[in-house]
């Protein structure tokens, strides 16, 4: 198949059977990294600024400022300069090395704020992104939490191949919330084919889904799982098609993330990892068998490379992992007769001083 323009490359992401993962029912992920600037926001984020040229609430040569974790900046940056227009993303001190130095190869200007300084309430970020646009004349805010197209995205591709990659034959849908495009559109699709596929909602324990969802009083802590799970409530998520919020702790993500790349060999993003470890345990829990779930993965592991998959982040941050390797302390004994380094085994400090040595 020959491609001849980036948009031809958005969506169509292969749905994958985790078979040697979850062997009592047939877990499919859909890899949503196989989008153009390798995540789950290219969809929307076409489909947002597509639209707003169409309706002409911004034209060639203007600015777009998107307050974004990262990955929707990714995908307005490359659409804004396929369409001739400036892009400025807005992000929390949060988003990693990596995010960001893509973020300026895709041209986009990187505003980033200090999360100290910010307001939770206030949607923090979102705010400053706000006060920029006062600021930047004839700039326009692109606001993904509000915008309806994200949901519109969801529901006329992410929906629709996944129905039909499995013929219609689904009986759970899990994913997690950030901007709630995903979940809301993708859930919309669904239910209208089927009112007996189930949604649910992964979200971190003390995450503000759970007391949402049962109508109690909102709370929210703060977790390590990027993307997903704000302080406050989008206005586009629609809580009427999802049927349950199932909670778990987010350090179990980790451990799933090695996993999936060692059991299966996929090296998926952090925020995957946290649902398929919802999905396990959702599974313990309800004694599931024979069941056809199907979930994504927003992003890949490559992103996270100064976290999840960084054995010195891992343990500062005392998350155990384990790992099938056990020819580490050999490795070691050869590096110190050979004046070698094991990378794997370096701290901060000492990977600096083998980069001044190079
Ligand atoms: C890595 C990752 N996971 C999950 C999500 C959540 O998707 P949505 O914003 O559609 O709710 C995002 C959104 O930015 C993301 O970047």
């Amino acid at each position: 198949m020959i491609y001849e323009t980036v948009e031809e490359l958005l969506g169509n992401t292969p749905l994958f059977k985790a078979g040697r993962l979850f062997k009592e029912n047939n877990v499919y992920l859909k890899l949503e990294y196989f989008n153009p600037t390798g995540s789950i926001k290219d969809r929307p984020a076409f489909e947002m600024v597509k639209n707003m040229m169409k309706t002409g609430e911004i034209k060639k040569g203007q600015t777009l400022i998107v307050p974004t974790s990262g990955n929707a900046g990714l995908g307005v940056a490359l659409a804004c300069k396929l369409y001739n227009l400036n892009c400025i993303c807005v992000i929390i001190d949060e988003v990693s090395k990596d995010k960001k130095n893509l973020l300026q190869a895709y041209g986009a200007i990187v505003v980033q704020c200090d999360s100290s300084y910010l307001s939770e309430s206030e949607g923090g970020y979102i705010w400053i992104a706000k006060e920029l646009q006062k600021h930047i004349k004839g700039s326009i805010l692109l606001d993904q939490f509000k915008n309806e197209n994200n949901v519109q995205a969801h529901y006329k591709y992410t929906g629709k191949e996944i129905y039909k990659d499995l013929n219609g034959k689904i009986d759970y849908f899990f994913a997690a919330i950030g901007s709630g495009g995903t979940i809301s559109g993708t859930a919309k699709y669904l239910k209208e084919k089927d009112q007996n596929i189930k949604v649910i909602a992964v979200d971190p324990k003390g995450g503000i889904y759970h007391s949402y969802f049962y109508n109690r009083p909102l709370l929210y802590k703060d977790h390590s799982i990027s993307s997903i799970s704000d302080s406050f409530v989008p206005e586009i998520l629609k809580k009427e098609y999802i049927d349950e919020v199932f909670t778990v702790e987010d350090v179990h993500s980790y451990q799933m993330c090695h996993d999936v790349c060692s059991i299966e060999g996929l090296l998926i993003g952090h925020s995957a990892g946290f649902i398929l470890s919802g999905i396990k345990k959702y599974i313990e829990k309800n004694n599931l068998k024979d069941k056809n779930i199907v979930t994504v993965v927003p992003d890949s592991g490559e992103r996270y490379l100064d976290t999840v998959y960084n054995f010195n982040y891992l343990s500062k941050s005392l998350v155990n992992i384990t790992m099938n390797n056990n020819i580490n302390t050999d490795v070691e004994d050869f590096c110190l007769k050979y004046s070698c380094y094991n990378v794997h085994l370096l701290n901060d400090s000492s990977r600096e001083a083998i980069v001044m040595k190079e």
